[in-house]
This record gives C-alpha cells, structure tokens and sequence, in this order.
C-alpha cells in the first residue's frame, strides 16, 4: 500500500494582518524547530488571508522554512473582469503550493455551489495548485441523510471535471463540528473519510484513492489530534481556531498516534 503524508493545515480565514502573518510564521517556524518534529514524518501547511502570503513567501523563501502554504480560495477563472477575485496563476507566482476550495462559510456565506467549487478545483490543478477540496454535512443534512450520503454527493461534483492523475487533497469538515467546540467522533469521521475514499476511487480511480490525503477538520485540538490519526483513513486534520495558537498548533504537529 501507498504510504500517504500525514497533513496537518491550518485555516486562519479572516484573521491575522500581514505585519502579525510575519511575526507569527516566525514563531511557528521556531516552535517546529524543535527536534522533536521530523518534516519528512508530518507535512505541515497554512492557510493565510491572500494580502499575508507574499509576506510568507518571502519568509518561507528566505529561511527555507519547511513550511507549506496556500490561499483560501481561488478563482474559476485565469484573468479577466472579475473584481475582487484572485487568479490560481497568481497563486502560482507566490509559491503556494495549496489552494483551500469549497469551505462551508464560501458555500453557505457566498453561495458557492457544487459546480463552482467543481470548476475552482479544476482551475487549481490548471494552475499547478493542489487543491484541497472542502466537504461536509449539515446538522440536518446528518437527521436526514446520514453521515456520509452529503459529503460523499459534493464531492463526486468536485471531482467531476478532473483527470484521475490531478493531486488532490480532501478535507472533510462536517458543518456542526466547526467552530463549535463539538468534533465528530474519530470513529464517525474514520467512517466518512472511508466513503470519501470509495468516491475518489469511482471518480478518479484505486490509484488516485490510494495516495489521496483526506483530513478531518471542525473543532481538533491538541487534545483529540491523535484519536483522529489512528483513524485509518483519515490522513490528517484542517484546523480553524487552534491553528491560530502557536503552541497548541504546534502540539497538534507533534501528535502521537
Ligand atoms: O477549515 C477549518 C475549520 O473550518 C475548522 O474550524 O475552528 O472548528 O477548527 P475549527
């Protein structure tokens, strides 16, 4: 079997300036050093607002920082009159390496539906961006359909339009578990990160569903990380409030299975 990376990302959304990106990466930068976190065991990734990431680049660039980062969103489209959009080319040019699509505050805030997220993902790969594609249920949606039938539905359309070599990532975020202090179960989201799995195989082949990293995100903490990481099938985490901790961030890096 394929061995996959573990992943652990860190979705700041709307906080955190570019002068406070600067000292922050720094601070993670000098937490990470610690010996005790080998790079090559645990891939690590941050999600800054667009106006952070040429300073992190420049960061990252200048003191080789094992450390990965993206934006939050990306537009479908290459260039043109879209105001207030960013271009995956532009991404591209500062080194980001991720590209966060289909959050549930971009689908339920800014109506973002299946298809955009579908033709978001395909302009990442386009751009050479690994896209790591957002999935997940509602409360009600958990009451009416189960854990897995919604999730697995958004990302059969993200999926729809790429080729099955397209690297991927999948996070999937059930939508009572963000924010809210309330993670699902390891159990419930080894579960769907299994059926999510089933859908890249379908869509994208066993190759594909083989090296694919799907993350768990909604409400890890330094605390749950490792239950998580025992999950077979969940490769990771994407983590909103406690990735904007240093120390507990960094204690979620160094999890123990
Ligand atoms: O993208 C990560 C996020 O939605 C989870 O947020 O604050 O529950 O870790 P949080």
């Amino acid at each position: 079997a394929v061995k996959r990376t573990p992943f652990i990302a860190g979705n700041w959304k709307m906080n955190l300036d570019h002068l406070q990106s600067i000292a922050f990466v720094q601070k993670l930068a000098w937490s990470l050093s610690d010996a005790k976190h080998d790079f090559g065991a645990v891939e690590v990734a941050v999600f800054p607002p667009f106006t952070d990431l040429r300073s992190v680049q420049t960061l990252v660039s200048a003191d080789k920082l094992a450390l990965g980062y993206g934006a939050q969103d990306v537009s479908r489209h290459d260039a043109g009159a879209y105001t207030g959009e960013v271009s995956g080319a532009f991404l591209a040019q500062l080194d980001c390496r991720y590209v966060i699509v289909g959050h549930s505050e971009r689908r339920s805030y800014h109506g973002e539906t299946d298809e955009v997220v579908g033709a978001k993902a395909l302009a990442a790969v386009k751009h050479r961006l690994v896209p790591v594609i957002c999935v997940g249920e509602t409360a009600e949606d958990l009451e009416e359909h189960g854990p897995s039938a919604v999730p697995a539905a958004q990302l059969e359309a993200a999926l729809s339009g790429l080729k099955s070599d397209a690297e991927i990532v999948v996070a999937y975020e059930p939508v009572w578990a963000i924010g809210s202090g309330q993670a699902a179960t390891p159990e419930q989201a080894g579960q769907v990160a299994a059926a999510l799995r089933g859908v890249v195989a379908r869509v994208l082949g066993e190759e594909a569903a083989e090296r694919t990293r799907i993350l768990y995100g909604g409400s890890v903490k330094a605390a749950n990380i490792a239950a998580f990481m025992r999950e077979p099938d969940v490769d990771g985490a994407l983590v909103g409030g406690a990735s904007l901790d240093i120390e507990e961030f960094s204690s979620i890096v160094r999890y123990q299975k």
